[in-house]
């Protein structure tokens, strides 16, 4: 790099500016200074000649069937990323409706419904941190209310019989899928 670069060191307000023109040199304003260069370092690789390196990070095992997976919109995670004693949110879509699911995983299965309790449906399941499992059963925070892992069913608390909302959901080559027909495509909540 022949013509350099510009670099300015300002205070806060401003008062003490410097600017500089060059490829290496040093900025200081208001008491601190930083020094700086630009262009290749000195010292030169063994193939310094060479095309430079792509900054893609080399393909390892199964990434492009972890791209292929995150491409497909009924994808919903690894299997290996869906906790047994937790759960995971995610957002279902159908047509102009959005549906909060959380998604559970026992044994190989995985079984996902809406992030609701029945009880008062306003109170969600997973408020995002994960819904609590005790003995592989879903508890709902506000009022201890226990549901069965398959069909959802309460089996104790204050809305006992009544079950959760399953939302359809499969397990294949190592990843959840959305299968519910009520919804197109989902997505992942952090
Ligand atoms: S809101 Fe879930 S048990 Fe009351």
């Amino acid at each position: 790099m022949d013509e350099g670069v510009r670099a300015r060191g300002a205070t806060d307000d401003e008062r003490d500016a410097t600017r500089v023109e060059a490829s290496d040199g040093e900025v200081a304003a208001g008491g601190a200074a930083f020094s700086f260069s630009v262009g290749r370092p000195d010292v030169e690789s063994d193939n310094a000649d060479s095309e430079p390196e792509s900054e893609t990070a080399p393909e390892q095992d199964g990434s492009s069937d972890d791209a292929e997976r995150a491409d497909d919109p009924r994808y919903v995670a690894a299997i290996e990323d869906v906790p047994t004693n937790g759960t995971i949110r995610c957002e279902a879509f159908g047509g102009r409706r959005a549906v909060e699911f959380i998604c559970r995983r026992d044994g190989e299965e995985a079984f996902a419904w809406r992030n609701s309790c029945p009880h008062e449906p306003d109170v969600r399941l997973d408020p995002g941190w994960g819904a609590m499992v005790r003995d592989g059963q879903i508890v709902c925070y506000e009022h201890g209310a226990r549901f069965e892992t398959g069909d959802g069913l309460c089996t104790y608390g204050p809305c006992r019989g009544k079950v959760l909302d399953p939302v359809g959901v499969e397990v294949r080559e190592n990843a959840v899928y959305l299968t519910d027909e009520r919804f197109e495509a989902c997505r992942r909540l952090r």
